[in-house]
């Protein structure tokens, strides 16, 4: 009978042998992109808190009030006694905001996508993916029981043949990320929008890293593409994080009210998960009115990437060009892509190294993520840096 605990002891060895072991990292902030990790001072470019209002004044002062007044946790599932006025408006709020009929607000974003997606979706029914999909999405589609159709990166036709291809499907879901975490492309959402309505299918985009970013007031990708309120089909369902740019965390989903409501009713995550507490849910209204209000975080934002941008371009990898604030810097093999991050690191710079299996093999890189809380000279000593390592 082989040990159990010798079995992972091998397994984490080999990962190890691989350069897959990952490792944490404790995390002090100390002011705008500067934290200090494991006692030693670094200037981070991998948060996801573009607009860099994890630590506003606003948001914090808005938690602490609604601490004192429903204290620091929500005691049970929203169904029971966890869902207070607090989560009510902030629903309320993310669905006009968004420009939706209604909005489903859960305490993480990867509960979001894993419970709605199994909640739309069923045996006898279709699901039909991006490649580049977030993992939180694939889970949701390996648990929904639905058959999978998975199509290549932004494919059009091949999302068309795969719709055509499942006519006899009781009820079609198109799932994809809005803006692609690892490499920050977009979703081309109004082509794939239109051929959901031309094939009579459910269209569900994850907008985690353009909400707050993208759009007329930071209102995502949608309003990016001039997808406005009103205008909205009601298959679109609508999912977008709130642990980044808004700072906080969770995430809401919005869409249609029977939609909504059907989520409310059948998606586990929904209903068999402490709620979020009502602070988070207050820092969020907060947010909220700082992402409208704040035009200046988002030009700041496109200002700092042009200037990386700029300087990339004069670097020997690959720097595809984003309109996000996610900056790939490909480097190809796992070893290349550690070793870059070290010399940075030894430089006091934090910028992670991405690897398999979070993206596909031989596409290891540097994922760069820009913030509002970023300075120009930032960017400057990061360029310089890289362009040191690049010899
Ligand atoms: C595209 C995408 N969707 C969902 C999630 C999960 O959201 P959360 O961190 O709130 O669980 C993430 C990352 O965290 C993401 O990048």
């Amino acid at each position: 009978m082989p040990d159990p605990i010798e079995d992972f002891e091998t397994a984490l060895g080999e990962l190890d042998a691989r350069q897959l072991l990952r490792r944490r990292r404790a995390v002090m902030p100390i002011d705008g992109a500067r934290v200090m990790v494991d006692g030693v001072e670094r200037l981070a470019f991998c948060s996801n808190d573009y607009l860099g209002l994890a630590q506003h004044p606003a948001l914090i002062e808005a938690a602490r009030e609604a601490a004192l007044r429903y204290g620091v946790g929500a005691g049970a599932s929203p169904l029971v006694s966890g869902h207070s006025p607090e989560h009510e408006s902030l629903e309320a709020e993310l669905a006009a905001f968004v420009g939706l009929p209604r909005a489903l607000y859960f305490y993480a974003g990867y509960a979001a996508n894993s419970g709605c997606i199994p909640a739309l979706v069923g045996k006898g029914d279709a699901l039909i993916a991006d490649a580049l999909n977030h993992a939180c999405l694939i889970d949701g589609a390996r648990l929904s029981g639905a058959e999978r159709h998975v199509y290549p990166h932004n494919d059009l036709a091949a999302l068309e043949r795969a719709l055509v291809e499942t006519r006899g499907a009781r009820r079609r879901l198109v799932v994809a990320d809005a803006v692609f975490s690892m490499d920050g492309d977009l979703a081309p959402l109004p082509e794939m929008l239109a051929l959901c309505e031309r094939h009579d299918a459910l269209l569900m985009v994850d907008d985690a890293h353009g909400f707050g970013v993208l759009g007329e007031g930071g209102r995502g990708t949608l309003s990016h593409f001039g997808l406005h309120a009103g205008a909205m089909p009601s298959r679109l369902i609508y999912m977008a994080t709130l642990g980044k740019a808004a700072g906080v965390s969770g995430a809401f989903v919005a869409g249609a009210g029977p939609v909504i409501e059907w989520l409310l009713q059948k998606a586990r995550t929904y209903m068999f998960a402490t709620a979020a507490p009502a602070m988070g849910a207050a820092a969020l209204r907060a947010s909220l009115r700082v992402i409208e209000a704040d035009d200046w975080r988002r030009e700041r934002l496109s200002a700092l990437h042009a200037q990386l941008a700029a300087g990339l371009a004069t670097l020997p990898w690959p720097a595809p060009t984003t309109p996000s604030a996610i900056q790939p810097l490909m480097l190809g093999d796992n070893a290349s892509a550690l070793a870059v991050m070290a010399a940075l690191d030894e430089r006091g710079l934090w910028v992670p190294a991405i690897r398999p299996p979070t993206v596909p093999a031989g596409t290891a890189r540097l994922r760069i993520t820009l913030s509002a809380a970023h300075e120009a000279g930032d960017v400057e000593r990061l360029l310089a840096a890289l362009r040191a390592v690049a010899g």
